[in-house]
């Protein structure tokens, strides 16, 4: 029988915290301003959007959306971000991904000003990550973060594996939890005995986007479990990429999708939109 990691309970409190935040800057003169740009009309990314903006609202952040349309060419849209990083009244800039096609995201990415790169994405903020220096931190695996402590899941001494390598989740999560002092294991697709990896874990963090391919045959008795998937089922359900009625009777902690990982990436937007105050040195 596993706790349930309750991430909608505790975004919520991240939430708040950040709203008192804003709160005592906004007690200072101080409001802050976050730039969302999307390019082109994808429905998922509008729904993104529109969810950050309500978040903005709840916070205490000014939000600004930019919608361009999806002809805009690579040069325009890196004219719109110069504009933006220039801009004193902007103190995060979020460039909705994906781009549409003939567009560079990396070369997007690059042209933010790591002083407002609230998603964390920009080389030079992955860069501070790893050898500890202040930056922002991505957003996915820093609310990960939140929900293991705020949890109270033992991390020192412990051995982490993390299943996915992605720039945005797996590569930064491996620099977040050793810092946590964990011993992690990065496992991907080419990993031999990806099970027998997996049963290592104290903490088990997947992030494949394969519907339920993690059973309880991938999980040690007693393990912290960690679903960053966010499918579908057979019958067109949500669900993680851990078989969560499969798993949950072994393991000692679960997040549920939906209501684990996924409400944390929203709030940590929001706390970095904060501590953009300090990095910014508008505060102490
Ligand atoms: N698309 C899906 N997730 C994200 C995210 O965290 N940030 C941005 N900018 N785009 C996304």
């Amino acid at each position: 029988m596993a706790i349930i990691i309750d991430g909608k309970k505790i975004s919520a409190q991240i939430k708040d915290e950040v709203r008192e935040g804003t709160a005592a800057l906004a007690a200072q003169g101080i409001t802050l301003t976050l730039a969302v740009v999307q390019v082109g009309e994808d429905p998922a990314s509008t729904v993104y959007v529109r969810n950050k903006q309500k978040a903005c609202e709840y916070t205490g952040i000014v939000s600004v959306k930019i919608a361009m349309p999806e002809e805009t060419t690579q040069e325009e849209l890196l004219s719109r971000i110069k504009e933006l990083n220039a801009d004193p009244g902007v103190n995060g800039i979020l460039v909705q991904l994906p781009l549409p096609k003939g567009l560079n995201a990396d070369e997007v990415i690059r042209a933010i000003s790591p002083l407002k790169d609230v998603d964390g994405f920009h080389p030079q903020s992955v860069g501070a990550l790893s050898i500890g220096l202040p930056g922002f931190k991505s957003c996915t695996p820093a609310g990960i973060i939140e929900l293991i402590r705020r949890t109270g899941i033992e991390t020192e001494g412990k051995e982490c594996v993390i299943v996915g390598r992605s720039n945005i989740v797996g590569k930064p999560m491996a620099m977040m939890m050793i810092r946590e002092n964990a011993t992690v294991t990065v496992a991907h697709s080419r990993t031999a005995d990806l099970p027998g990896v997996c049963r290592r874990a104290d903490i088990l963090i997947t992030a494949v986007g394969k519907a339920k391919m993690f059973g309880r045959d991938y999980v040690k008795p007693g393990a912290a479990v960690i679903d960053c998937g966010m499918n579908r089922d057979e019958n067109g359900k949500l669900c993680g990429d851990v078989d969560y009625e499969d798993v949950f009777p072994v393991a000692s902690a679960i997040t549920p999708v939906p209501g684990g990982v996924g409400p944390m990436t929203v709030a940590m937007l929001m706390k970095n939109c904060l501590e953009s105050a300090r990095i910014q040195g508008l505060v102490r």
